[in-house]
């Protein structure tokens, strides 16, 4: 078992990473104090018995699955449950299922009764690796995704590879891509494992050595950015800027680590272009991500409207478009803003 604190100015936590660690959650949880989990029908289906078999009482509230549970009504259903089953500000909120339930069960706990202690249980490797950390609580509003929300940081984060093995192959993969982004802009140690390794074993040492690795890294840039206001957090948007634009214009069809692996083949290409990293280290990530599974090939999607898309992610400013660009394994990126032509023709040259 792995331990990795947070630390903050006020209030540092603890993310432990093992497999099996849930076994004995109660050994994990507040003593004293009332517990609320709040997951998905399909992770208590698969996890309810293993988690009521550590002796903890707790109430169960379930919420829907993915982003329909990023809503104001479960936030206003959750809350009402809280005060049904009477938690009051010693009470802890735990978190069981992906990020979607992270964002949500973190943003309920935040205005519980002006706060209560959220335990965050990652069950995605996505959530595992990034959204159970640094403290960003959201729900989504008709307007657009995560437009509500507050910083509430967990008081813990528990990360069990045991949940990787019931998680959809694709889910895997998506993760994934965002552990070959802690390797390029932070860790070549990190990127060389993932080189190294047939991943779909999902071999538990190895995947507690990965995991690990990747939540020092965010860990790292929250504590010296905790609001993610002094730009340092930026890097850790390597490969969203193209991501999120191709996510959201084929629908949600590439999904985000999928998006995310094309933004870091176009922000390499761009890197490359401009003398920022060489051409050897961008082959090396692109046989990283293919190996993996994931896409390197800009979908079949019109240009013009990727980069009008881009506009409108709050990243942009002054006409340009900011991108992180690499500039080599485990080397921290650089910052820049480009021209809509500069992105549109790398755009093109990988489509
Ligand atoms: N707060 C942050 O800092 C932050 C960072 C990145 C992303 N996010 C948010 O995270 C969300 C995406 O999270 P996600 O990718 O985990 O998606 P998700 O929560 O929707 O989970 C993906 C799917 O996997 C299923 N699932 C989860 N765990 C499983 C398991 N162990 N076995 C089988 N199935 C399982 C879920 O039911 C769901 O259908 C987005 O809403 C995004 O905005 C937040
Ligand atoms: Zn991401």
């Amino acid at each position: 078992m792995r331990s990795i604190s947070v630390d903050l100015d006020y209030g540092s936590y603890p993310i432990i990473v093992g497999t099996g660690i849930v076994e004995r959650l109660g050994d994990h949880l507040p003593e004293k104090g009332k517990i609320a989990v709040i997951s998905t029908p399909i992770i208590n289906d698969l996890y309810r018995e293993l988690i009521e078999s550590t002796g903890r009482d707790y109430e169960l509230i379930e919420v829907p699955d993915g982003e329909d549970a990023k809503t104001w009504e479960t936030v206003e259903e959750v809350l009402g449950k809280l005060l049904e089953y009477g938690l009051d500000r010693k009470s802890t909120v735990v978190a069981l299922g992906g990020g979607t339930v992270g964002d949500l069960a973190g943003f309920v706990a935040s205005i519980y009764m002006r706060g209560i202690d959220v335990v965050q249980i990652p069950t995605t490797l996505l959530a595992m690796v990034d959204s159970s950390i640094g403290g960003k609580t959201a729900v989504n509003h008709p307007k657009g995704k995560n437009l509500v929300g507050s910083f509430h940081q967990p008081s813990k984060v528990i990360i069990d590879t045991l949940f990787l093995e019931s998680l959809p192959e694709r889910e895997v993969r998506s993760g994934l891509a965002e552990t070959v982004k802690y390797g390029i802009i932070s860790d070549k140690g990190l990127f060389e494992i993932l080189e190294g390794t047939s991943i779909e074993d999902k071999e538990p040492q190895t995947m507690v050595e990965i995991i690990a690795r990747c939540a020092a890294i965010k860990a790292r840039y929250v504590e010296q950015d905790e609001r993610d206001n002094k730009g340092i957090r930026a890097s850790l948007n390597y490969g969203h800027t193209t991501g999120h634009s191709i996510e959201n214009l084929s629908k949600h069809e590439v999904n985000h680590g999928e998006g995310v692996a094309i933004g870091m083949s176009v922000a390499a290409l761009i890197a490359e272009e401009m003398s920022l990293l060489d051409n050897e280290m961008r082959a090396r990530q692109e046989a990283l991500l293919l190996k993996i599974g994931l896409p390197t090939k800009v979908p079949d999607l019109e240009i013009a409207e990727v980069v009008e898309v881009m506009h409108m992610d709050k990243k942009a400013e002054d006409g340009r478009i900011r991108f992180v660009l690499p500039t080599g394994i485990g080397k921290e990126p650089v910052l820049r803003y480009l021209s809509e032509e500069v992105i549109a023709s790398a755009l093109r040259e990988l489509q």
